[in-house]
């Protein structure tokens, strides 16, 4: 089987990272699950609909054409044909994307598009479900963690550009978006069994990259 690298774990964990190195050290695509669910979140704060009535949202799910790039140089992501990669990232977005994901018809329409691009192989996909649902059978995965101080003070990072992102405040919101996504009842954030479990907290970015490419050369 091509391969295909599945790279799960909760937010902060570093995977966005790791995932863009590995496919560049492996000459691999690269996919990012979660900005298609952030996507999806974003079309429905746009289109004003309440996030958190799940009947709502599910009946608007078939309604954004999103397409993502898989080159891990650019990656990028477009919802009916506006580049979102930016507005995706906001806290708006942020805080509403555990509900918009925990929906069914939205899983049922990300993982077919998510499928789809995997295709023949040859691809980094991050996510929470990836070595469970959307690519089961995938030779390698991954479940990258870090402790949670490391997962927060890393979001406040990315955060930075927003004077309300302080590691306490960020902090918070993130143990509530792990809160929920581990426990919605549509395919949670979960390790698979055959997962190689990796904790970031005191390795450097490219040592988690020569880990995980040193797991790819082992499985092919
Ligand atoms: O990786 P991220 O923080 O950008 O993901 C945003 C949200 O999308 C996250 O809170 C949970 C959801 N998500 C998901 O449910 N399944 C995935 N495969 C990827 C992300």
């Amino acid at each position: 089987m091509p391969l295909v690298i599945a790279m799960d774990g909760p937010s902060g964990s570093g995977k966005s990272s790791a995932s863009k190195g590995v496919a560049r050290a492996l000459g691999l695509r690269y996919l990012d699950t979660g900005a298609m669910y952030r996507a999806m979140t974003w079309w429905m704060l746009r289109a004003g609909v309440p996030v958190e009535d799940a009947e709502a949202v599910a009946a608007r799910a078939g309604e954004p054409v999103i397409e993502s790039g898989t080159d891990p140089d650019a990656p990028t992501i477009a919802v009916d044909g506006t580049d979102v990669s930016a507005p995706i990232r906001t806290r708006e977005v942020t805080n509403a994307v555990s509900a918009v994901s925990a929906v069914p018809r939205v899983r049922e329409r990300l993982v077919a598009l998510q499928r789809e691009i995997i295709g023949a192989g040859g691809i980094v996909v991050e996510g929470r479900d990836i070595g469970t649902v959307v690519a089961p059978d995938a030779p390698v995965k991954i479940f990258l963690t870090a402790s949670e101080e490391a997962r927060a003070a890393r979001r406040a990072r990315d955060l930075a550009a927003d004077p309300g992102a302080t590691v306490t405040v960020t902090r918070a919101e993130q143990a509530r978006r792990d809160r929920l996504d581990s426990t919605r009842a549509a395919s949670p954030l979960a390790r698979a069994e055959d997962a190689h479990e990796i904790d970031s907290t005191e390795l450097t970015l490219d040592e988690v990259i020569e880990t995980v490419v040193r797991l790819a050369k082992d499985a092919s």
